[in-house]
């Protein structure tokens, strides 16, 4: 253990880039408290019971509004994203919306694209014996098929990759900066397009511009503000829990043999590999109104950081939390978030991963760590190895 290591993990230190299986320094996190007051005086939520409680309040926000304000501008048109933004009968409005266009049968109807386009990925590089899986594999196969689904060219990926990294892990201030507004006048472009023709198209985007909300159309800025979010949402989140699934495989070849020798357990693997790495960590919320949760007194006006990360390593609910068991007879996880927020694209996500995993599986089996390289574990807001190096028999 290195002198600057914390020996007891707290909700403000644990998630240090660099560690391996950090999972187990999130399980610790239970020793103490369900709530803690961190030290810029906001309070975690740690406990899935307390999560779970917090995340179903109306009297819990998603933000404030001054951070609405602010974020908004870094991240949007200056106006809220929709629907992550909103709460209420007008978080509800667009929920109803957009729901039944991710609902499971929808997705479970794209797995032989997934197939299709994941083979084509991996003929890259199968002969090879060696690749850096990230950049190969785990974000292209998401992100093209999401293109696919919003309508827009596969041309743009690498101009959408470039936005959605600006607005996440942007390289420097000036990408940062320039990321927003270039996506807006990149998408107000697109939509004057579409308008243009007899019909705006039968993918996402096209399905949002002849949408109607309580008989009304949504407006070009409502079609904006989700587009702007799903953006962000479906380039990185499923690339990032791909790299931690497959890095922690490549690390545990005898788990990774059974999900070889029976594919159909791929499902419950994705769930608990889900649960273990919860790679969107937490969410922030913000109190308007005075309660108690887990002992502690929440007043209004006060941040509240939920946890995803610690509540699905929380021992009351999961027995032995760090062993990762794909058997497990239960597995009520909440990585795709609880309450009204919880995440649009979960089944969208899941055919992905469980299809990712079973090619991969069945094109380079033997795929390790390459021991000359170094993976890339960024363990902070969005969990990532980037880069993932492996070495595998060629094919
Ligand atoms: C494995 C991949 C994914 C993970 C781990 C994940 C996780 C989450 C989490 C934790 C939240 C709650 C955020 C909060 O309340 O602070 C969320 C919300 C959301 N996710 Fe996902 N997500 C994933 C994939 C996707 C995909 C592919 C889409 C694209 C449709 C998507 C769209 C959304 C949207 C729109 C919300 C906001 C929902 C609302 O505010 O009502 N997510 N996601």
């Amino acid at each position: 253990m290195s002198a600057d290591e914390p020996t007891t993990p707290t909700p403000d230190t644990v998630y240090r880039a660099g560690v391996v299986d950090v999972f187990r320094d999130v399980a610790r996190l239970h020793e103490g408290p369900p709530v803690v007051r961190r030290a810029d005086g906001g309070a975690a939520v740690l406990t899935m019971d307390a999560v779970r409680a917090v995340t179903k309040r109306r009297d819990v926000h998603s933000m404030d509004p001054v951070s609405v304000e602010m974020i908004s501008q870094v991240m949007g048109a200056g106006r809220p994203l929709i629907p992550l933004m909103l709460d209420g009968d007008e978080h509800t409005k667009y929920r109803r919306l957009l729901d039944p266009l991710f609902a499971p049968a929808k997705m479970r109807a794209l797995e032989s694209d997934i197939a299709e386009l994941a083979h084509a990925l991996i003929d890259d590089f199968a002969a090879s014996g060696e690749v850096e899986l990230f950049g190969a594999f785990c974000e292209p196969l998401p992100s093209q098929i999401f293109l696919r689904l919003l309508g827009l060219p596969a041309s743009d990926l690498d101009f959408l990759l470039w936005f959605k990294n600006g607005i996440i892990r942007p390289d420097d201030e000036e990408h940062r900066a320039a990321a927003s507004p270039k996506l807006i006048e990149y998408l107000y472009a697109e939509l004057d397009r579409r308008a243009a023709l007899d019909h705006p198209g039968d993918d996402l985007i096209g399905g949002f511009m002849t949408a109607e909300v309580d008989g009304h159309g949504l407006t070009r800025e409502d079609v904006i503000d989700i587009t702007f979010l799903l953006i962000m949402a479906g380039l990185d989140t499923v690339a990032a829990s791909l790299s931690c699934m497959i890095d922690w495989l490549a690390r545990n070849p005898e788990q990774r043999q059974r999900l070889i020798d029976d594919p159909e357990l791929t499902p419950a693997a994705v769930e608990e590999l889900m649960r273990v790495m919860t790679p969107v960590v937490g969410g922030g919320r913000h109190a308007v109104g005075d309660f108690v949760i887990g002992g502690v007194e929440i007043h209004a006006g006060d941040a509240l950081g939920v946890s995803w990360a610690a509540a699905n390593m929380d021992p009351t609910i999961f027995e032995d939390p760090t062993r990762v068991d794909f058997d497990r007879a239960s597995n009520p996880h909440i990585a795709f978030a609880s309450g009204f927020h919880r995440c649009l694209g979960s089944h969208l996500a899941r055919v992905e991963l469980w299809t990712a995993l079973n090619v991969l599986h069945d094109r380079i089996p033997d795929y390790r760590i390459d021991p000359d390289a170094i993976p890339g574990y960024n363990n902070t807001a969005i969990r990532t190895v980037d880069p993932l190096p492996l070495r595998f028999t060629p094919r």
